[in-house]
């Protein structure tokens, strides 16, 4: 009987990253590159200082830090090689399909154009399709922690660059800022022609999950971990189809889970929920996507028919056409084909 190389399948199985925080993949190096290029005072000394400053006990804790390393990226050329170097490191994952997002709050409020921030992203997004083969989507986000207003004016702002923008959602400190408060600016999105995302359930209570799709009406859920504490939510979940966007190395880090082995990723494939492996802001949580791939399949010993379900979710639960998700599709059954 031949042995089952789990690292080896993962490393070559085609999979796409659903929920990822473009900021979030702002490694120390850049961030100090960034912040010499545009002469920029960060409190680190060294590479080393900033990764020993990584140590979170909850969402609030990263989420500090995190707005305050995004302060480095000033130029449309700062945003295009945050992202060319995301790109760059999931490609070396056989990552074929990625939906993204960002947050212009954090920029435009330092005073950084709307306009700048998605032409270097989006910039570096067509090359990553020329040069890396990779598709993608670009999902702009509105910070839950800012009012109702500041999302509106983000909405406005971005009016000139909607061709770019796939869709909303809406990220950063969640207990205290349930998704009825941006109802009306989801609902104003929608008009626009945009889907909807939304982080629920991190954090958040059940209800939170509940108000996102039944006050948000989102397409896709962005972690869900707490909507397994609610038994009508878990089959409403199921019933609509809806793919969550799970993060193992974020919950480990953020202290969501205690640890990997009682993380509830293969709870929610046994309950029929469209589980997916993602990375979300892999500079500060260790690791990029086969990182998580890997350290969660171990952690639950995730067999080969698991692993290959979860791929599979991760092109079903995107926005690629039918025609592409099948071409995926095969992809994924002919590498499973070779193990
Ligand atoms: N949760 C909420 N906001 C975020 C996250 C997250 O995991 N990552 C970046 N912004
Ligand atoms: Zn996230």
């Amino acid at each position: 009987m031949s042995h089952f190389d789990r690292a080896a399948f993962i490393a070559g199985l085609p999979k796409a990253e659903l929920h990822l925080h473009l900021e979030g993949s702002l490694e120390p190096e850049l961030m100090f590159e960034l912040a010499q290029r545009n002469q920029i005072d960060i409190p680190f000394k060294s590479v080393e200082e900033v990764r020993a400053a990584y140590r979170f006990s909850n969402l609030q804790d990263f989420l500090d830090i995190y707005y305050q390393g995004a302060g480095v990226l000033i130029t449309e050329q700062d945003f295009y090689d945050l992202t060319m170097a995301y790109l760059t490191k999931v490609a070396a994952d056989a990552c074929r399909h990625v939906e993204v997002f960002f947050d212009p709050q954090t920029h435009t409020d330092r005073g950084i154009d709307i306009g700048i921030v998605i032409s270097g992203i989006s910039r570096a997004l067509a090359d990553g399709q020329a040069h890396l083969g990779i598709s993608s989507k670009l999902i702009l986000c509105f910070l839950r922690h800012l009012d109702e207003e500041a999302a509106f004016a983000t909405l406005t702002a971005a009016e000139p660059y909607l061709d770019k923008i796939f869709g909303v959602g809406l990220d950063s400190s969640e207990v205290g800022h349930p998704p009825s408060k941006f109802a009306r600016v989801f609902e104003a999105a929608r008009a626009k022609g945009l889907h909807l995302f939304a982080h629920a359930g991190e954090e958040g209570p059940p209800a939170y999950v509940w108000e996102a799709l039944d006050l948000l009406k989102i397409d896709r859920i962005d972690h869900g971990n707490r909507a397994l504490e609610d038994d009508a939510l878990v089959a409403r979940i199921a019933q609509d189809g809806l793919t969550l966007t799970v993060c193992p190395l974020s919950n480990l880090s953020l202290c969501v889970v205690k640890d990997l082995k009682a993380h509830p990723l293969r709870t929610m494939l046994e309950k029929g929920l469209k589980a997916t492996i993602n990375s979300d802001d892999p500079a500060y949580f260790g690791g990029y996507l086969n990182t998580n791939w890997l350290a969660i399949a171990e952690a639950l010993d995730l067999k080969k028919d698991e692993l290959v379900t979860l791929a599979q979710n991760s092109f079903s639960g995107s926005y690629l056409t039918a025609a592409e998700k099948q071409a995926h599709a095969r992809a994924i059954t002919d590498w499973a084909a070779r193990f």
